[in-house]
């Protein structure tokens, strides 16, 4: 029999507590018919007594999230601190140690994919970050695989489940974004700092992130367009410029403001990128994704278009694709990019 995968989980936030209540509720679930068992070894937080208080058992907690990426008998490590650091260190140390790691850290994925790609590709490390791109929607892994056959022409969607769920109510109930925001972070959708949500960054990431799958490249987030002067943003990122009077003013010519991320091939062959609030037709697949839902349109050859759509934020949707990505490990799958070739890096100055 194959021996029991022992997982430490870093971080017991909004995704996080979901995985570890996963493990705790129905691990049976997590198994693998023909692969490894998986076993909750540890969990890091910052605040090892209110962990307790959520339910979590003393024992299986620690505040020092190194320690556990550095223990031996650790064999997955799932990254759901969320930010730069200590995340991005703690995974490069983890996949540098031959760890299999899962990750929903699309800002870590998308500004540090090449050196991480190549440290996992280097070490024969496992490297699964399905829940860092739609939430619970499964995209990176039919990009992989599934769609592997086609050339892909773009890609093009709603990638942050906060600003679909603000431009919705203003829609509906005629308020401004920042006095919606508030019962986004509620509900768990928003970034610690939701300027990443409002300005556009976390949706450029996810689309780095998509771009690597579709385009085999890692593009720099810093070429993503997030600013276009005639458009509803009026020349400020994301949805910070949108008010209430334009999206009514939209909906009197039939049109619906949504931040639409695209990425797709000029006719050079390099990859152009944006994140944009745009006007569409009311009737379009992606003006009725409405509230926390995301959509993810590809156009390629020969499928043609197909969609992805669901729920694209919020702890128990993001669970269910960091969960996959365990049972993955357990069948021993590989990493999100599957057999697809390493990722080039476009030249400089290429825009994409
Ligand atoms: N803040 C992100 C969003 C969380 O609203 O889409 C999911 O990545």
């Amino acid at each position: 029999m194959t021996a029991p995968l022992r997982v430490a989980v870093l971080g017991a936030g909004t995704v996080g507590r979901e995985v570890v209540r996963a493990f705790l509720e129905r691990g049976e679930d997590l198994r693998s018919a023909d692969g490894a068992t998986l076993v909750l070894a540890g969990v890091a937080v910052r605040d090892v007594a209110k962990a307790v208080a959520t339910g979590i058992p003393e024992a299986l907690l620690t505040d020092a999230p190194a320690h556990l990426v550095a223990d031996p008998d650790v064999d997955v490590v799932v990254e759901l601190l969320g930010g730069e650091e200590p995340a991005r260190t703690l995974i490069a140390a983890s996949l540098g140690a031959g760890k299999a790691v899962v990750t929903a850290n699309k800002h870590v994925i998308a500004h540090h994919g090449p050196e991480l790609e190549g440290l996992a590709r280097r070490t024969g490390a496992t490297f699964r970050f399905e829940a860092s791109v739609g939430g619970g929607i499964p995209v990176l892994g039919p990009l992989a695989t599934e769609l592997a056959a086609n050339r892909i022409q773009r890609v093009r969607g709603i990638l942050n489940g906060t600003t679909n769920f603000v431009l919705t109510a203003m829609a509906q109930e005629g308020r401004d974004y920042a006095d919606i925001l508030a019962a986004a972070q509620a509900a768990g959708y928003a970034e610690a700092d939701p300027t990443a949500d409002v300005e556009g960054h976390d949706a450029a990431n996810k689309l780095v992130i998509l771009a690597r799958l579709a385009f085999g490249v890692w593009m720099d987030p810093a070429t993503v367009a997030l600013v276009d002067a005639g458009g509803p943003g009026h020349g400020l990122p994301g949805i910070t410029g949108v008010s209430a009077g334009d999206v009514t003013l939209a909906r009197a010519d039939g049109e619906v403001i949504k931040l639409v991320a695209t990425a797709e091939r000029g006719l050079d062959g390099a990859i152009v990128a944006s994140v944009l609030p745009l006007r569409l037709p009311a009737a379009a697949a992606l003006a009725c994704t409405d509230g926390v839902l995301n959509r993810i349109e590809i156009e390629a050859e020969p499928i043609g278009v197909v969609a992805f759509s669901g729920p694209g934020a919020g702890g128990a949707a993001t669970s269910s694709a960091v969960l996959g990505d365990l049972v993955a490990i357990a069948r021993g799958l590989g990493s999100t990019w599957a057999g697809l070739a390493p990722a080039g890096v476009p030249p400089a100055g290429a825009g994409s």
